[in-house]
């Protein structure tokens, strides 16, 4: 007899050139929330990938209800009742959002897709999340924070005995953050069990029941959730981590970037500001104000109607993102997958994404140059990897954002803009993202950073500019922002020009 829904022994998973996990116990009950707590790269996502028959164990057995259990495939793990919400979305962008919510078991009528039901279904999956989607518009048109409300819609629509969450709140502003923990409770309470990978330690001890630390692809602790968070730092990195915001101020030079009067009508408007060399410049605000429109303006990717940008005293072009690239700005966007990353070449080819495409333009490129610098830039953030030749899609996510930042240090952009940088990060290669930036900023770049966590915001910014509504509505120095004061201009509440 037992209590446990899910018994995990032993598990083993080899790679070429990585061990993912080396050896992983792991029980969950009905109605717990069991935590999944580690580094990138530790193998929580491998792990769970083998709960839902995405991949085969080397070693090692699962147990469901008692039994020795066979996942082998999606279809085994849902006969078991199992879900999973995967860190890297499962959905199709250019399908509709009904169609998501019903990959591959539509409704049917005398075997023809039944699209009034889909639509209907979709629109009660939706209300259960408090989504305010079109069943019928494509997902891509959602972003981000949505399309992962879908996912979970999508989760829920299967009824599951057993749910797996990979970081379901690092996309999530706080306000959904909440309604998902609504919806997690709520399931809590019929039993359902819940597997909940998060790099947000507050989160544990707020949603968690237990948590399975992992370390080296091996579990190496069970602890409850209200578990001290520098213990469970401890846990999962084997140190504890001083100091989370480490900022070091630099001189201040020039201005890099000036941005005047930016506007695109209906997104954002009269958007001025400049960051300086030596400067990191935060850019605070909720979530749909703006914030994310305005630099992809500033970057080329998407049109402006009126306004200028320069960079080092010079115009750009506007929506060239070449000619962005050329004149030393880079971005780092909040969508890695989307637009950071191709995901099918190498870590090596990703680094040097911008560098070659530099050299072959101007007609020499020197490869050896090139690897030696993409090690060293991969050395410097720590990316695991089982080398420079590996496919940057079997990277974990964490490690993925890594090469998104490092693809701009090798081309040494003077202007950095940072969209959620630490998104996914641990919290210890957190710590080392920030010493970059302070390093970046010692040798005269200049760092624009859009940053959802508040504390971060606060922790590295020299400056602080607030957004509500495609306008900025306050300018705040490192002394005065404060989580108050940032957030009062937010929401808009004060400066406003009514
Ligand atoms: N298909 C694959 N091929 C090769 N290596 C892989 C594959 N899938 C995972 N790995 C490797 O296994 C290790 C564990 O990765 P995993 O994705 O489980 O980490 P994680 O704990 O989820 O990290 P993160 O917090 O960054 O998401 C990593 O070194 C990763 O590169
Ligand atoms: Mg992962």
């Amino acid at each position: 007899m037992t209590e446990e829904i899910l018994r995990v022994r032993g598990l083993r998973k080899r790679f070429p050139g990585v061990v993912a996990l080396d050896g992983v116990d792991f029980d969950l009950r009905p109605g717990e929330v069991h935590v999944l707590l580690g580094e990138n790269g530790a193998g929580k996502s491998t792990l769970i990938k083998m709960l839902s028959g995405a991949y085969h164990p080397d070693e090692g057995q699962i147990f469901v209800d008692g039994r020795e259990a066979a996942i082998r495939t999606a279809e085994d793990a849902q006969r078991h009742g199992v879900a999973t919400i995967y860190q890297e979305f499962n959905l199709v962008p250019q399908l509709t959002v009904a169609e998501n919510l019903m990959l591959g078991r539509p409704p049917r009528r005398f075997g023809i897709v039944d699209k009034k039901a889909m639509y209907r279904h979709a629109r009660e999956l939706l209300d259960r999340v408090g989504v305010d989607a079109d069943p019928r518009a494509p997902l891509e048109s959602l972003g981000i924070a949505r399309m992962q409300m879908v996912e979970i819609a999508k989760a829920l629509g299967l009824r599951a005995r057993v749910l797996i969450m990979d970081e379901p709140t690092a996309v999530l502003t706080t306000s959904e953050v909440e309604r998902l923990f609504a919806i997690v409770r709520q399931l809590k309470r019929q039993g359902v069990a819940i597997v909940f990978i998060t790099h947000h330690l507050e989160e544990i001890a707020q949603i968690g029941d237990r948590v399975t630390v992992l370390r080296d692809g091996a579990s190496v602790a069970e602890v409850p959730a209200d578990t001290p968070e520098d213990e469970l730092v401890r846990l999962m990195v084997g140190r504890s981590i001083e100091q989370q915001y480490p900022r070091e101020r630099s001189t201040q030079g020039a201005p890099l970037l000036e941005v005047r009067n930016l506007t695109r009508e209906g997104v954002f408007e009269d958007v001025s500001f400049e960051v300086r060399a030596g400067e990191v410049v935060g850019l605070a605000g909720l979530v749909g104000a703006g914030r994310t429109e305005v630099v992809r303006a500033i970057f080329g990717a998407d049109p402006y109607d009126s306004g200028e940008v320069l960079v080092d005293g010079r115009p750009l072009p506007r929506g060239k993102v070449t000619a962005a690239m050329e004149a030393g700005l880079g971005l780092v966007p909040e969508d890695r997958k989307g637009q950071g990353l191709v995901l099918g070449a190498s870590i090596r080819e990703n680094l040097g994404l911008v560098t070659m495409r530099r050299a072959t333009k101007a007609g020499f490129v020197d490869r050896a140059g090139q690897a030696k610098a993409a090690a060293r830039v991969a050395e410097q953030l720590g990316v695991r990897m089982s080398g420079l030749g590996q496919e940057v899609r079997t990277l974990s996510g964490g490690n993925q954002q890594k090469v998104v930042i490092g693809k701009w240090l090798l081309a040494d952009a003077k202007v950095l803009i940072l969209d959620e940088p630490t998104r996914g990060i641990d919290v210890g290669a957190k710590v080392e993202i920030y010493q970059l930036i302070n390093s970046l900023t010692a040798g005269g770049h200049a760092v624009l950073m859009i940053s959802s966590d508040l504390p971060e915001v606060l922790g590295m910014s020299d400056r602080v500019l607030v957004m509500a509504r495609g306008r900025l509505t306050g300018e705040l120095s490192a002394a005065e922002a404060t989580q108050d004061s940032v957030m009062a201009l937010a929401v808009g509440e004060l400066e406003e020009t009514a």
